[in-house]
């Protein structure tokens, strides 16, 4: 058992420099192989906030009122967009919405690569800046940048030594930089199958209740929806093509999966907020939503004005024969994606904003013999044959519909 001194001064003296990498190694492995107990994860978590700044939003005022801060996390998914839209659904509906946010590594997208497709727009914003938004436009979108760098050097060794996919040290990880943010309380979305990282419920569950706990024993009311992550969300996989489909569904329009998750995930944030009364649907219809969207794209420097990038070399796969799209295999998608360029192997190295794969059959759609069933986009032609090659197997086109599987499994907390 560690003790809360053990666990402080190693998070402490590593974040300083005064407990090198072996060492810190050596203790991941160990916590990877042992787990660690709820006292643990959650000394563990606390130690790894207080090594660096936690924001407090609690003074700003906006028309008079203070601010009902909250925000939702995805443990990421594939074709995830849903914080681009959600987050402008609840701020046209009254909250505010301080959102550190990540970039993708591996197969999972992350929301800053999709933003940052739009030109002009940038993540990298100073605490005075995130103030200013939040009382002028009531949403910030922002690299974790200065908070908790314990985690920032912890996660980066986690990396090499593979100890990534141990439950207490990702809900800590999580958690110590959503309760740096100065959020008041947190809905998180909890992913669980083949495109996610927790492939089985039951694991999604543990983590899910785990990372609930954390936040509400630290004085941040937190609530988890579990969530489908077999198949894709909506019809983009990517950067800008997300973006794309996430201006229709702040249109009005959209995939219907993409706005009903947006929808439930929006009504945990208004009720965490404790918002009354407010039509999340209804921002969706009346353009409010979008308003908020452009307001807070032009706060942090974009122009949406100007067309979105998309790979200058496309490649479409067709249906061999007629019949009803099968089941789609979510991480299949994403790697094709991540071969055409939209992700990143390596921390830093940078990505192509306009390459994805536009979905236009979802699992039972009727498809007719060569029909288009993906595009391709990328900006380099060599990426294409890796890209087809992992899309391969990912899909069939079958005489009957597949089971359908709910979006939303459950909710904890
Ligand atoms: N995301 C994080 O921020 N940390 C993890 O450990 C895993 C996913």
């Amino acid at each position: 058992m560690l003790s809360d001194a053990a666990i402080d001064w190693v998070i402490d003296g590593y974040t300083h420099g005064r407990v090198a990498d072996e060492q810190m190694s050596a203790l991941l492995m160990a916590i990877f192989l042992n787990g660690m107990t709820v006292a643990e994860t959650t000394r563990w978590t606390t130690a790894m906030v207080a090594s660096g700044e936690r924001f407090d939003f609690t003074d700003l005022r906006r028309d008079g009122r203070s601010l009902a801060l909250v925000d939702k996390h995805s443990t990421g998914g594939v074709g995830d967009k849903i914080t681009i839209p959600l987050l402008p659904v609840v701020m046209a509906c009254g909250a505010a919405v301080p959102q550190a946010s990540g970039r993708g590594l591996g197969h999972t997208g992350g929301t800053l690569d999709k933003l940052e497709s739009i030109p002009g727009f940038t993540a990298e914003l100073s605490k005075d800046r995130i103030r200013q938004q939040l009382s002028e436009v009531g949403g910030a979108i922002f690299a974790a940048g200065e908070l908790a760098p314990a985690d920032r050097k912890i996660y980066a060794l986690r990396d090499i030594t593979a100890t990534v996919d141990s439950t207490p040290l990702i809900a800590s990880s999580v958690m110590s930089k959503k309760l740096a943010e100065g959020a008041q309380s947190l809905v998180l979305d909890v992913k669980v199958g083949r495109g996610a990282f927790l492939k089985t419920e039951d694991d999604a569950r543990e983590l899910a209740r785990i990372m609930v706990d954390l936040g509400n024993s630290d004085g941040v009311p937190t609530r988890a929806l579990l969530t489908d992550m077999n198949c894709p969300l909506g019809r983009t996989v990517g950067n800008s093509v997300e973006v794309t489909e996430s201006l229709e569904v702040l249109a009005g329009g959209g995939p219907s999966d993409v706005v009903a998750l947006t929808l439930a995930l929006a009504t945990e944030m208004l009720d965490a907020a404790g918002i009354d009364g407010a039509d999340p649907a209804e921002t969706l219809r009346d353009g409010s939503a979008m308003d908020c969207f452009r307001a807070l794209v032009a706060a942090q420097g974009g122009d949406l004005s100007r067309p979105l990038p998309i790979g200058a070399v496309s490649e479409t796969v067709t249906a061999p024969h007629g019949g009803v799209m099968g089941d789609l295999d979510a991480m299949g998608v994403a790697l094709a994606a991540w071969r055409l360029g939209a992700g990143r192997a390596q921390p830093g190295e940078p990505v192509q904003f306009g390459a994805g794969v536009r979905i236009h059959r979802k699992p039972g759609e009727p498809v007719a013999a060569g029909e288009a069933l993906f595009t391709l986009y990328t900006e380099t032609a060599e990426r294409l044959p890796g890209a087809l090659a992992e899309l391969d197997g990912a899909w069939t086109v079958g005489d009957t519909e597949p089971t359908q599987r709910p979006l939303i499994i459950d909710r904890i907390g």
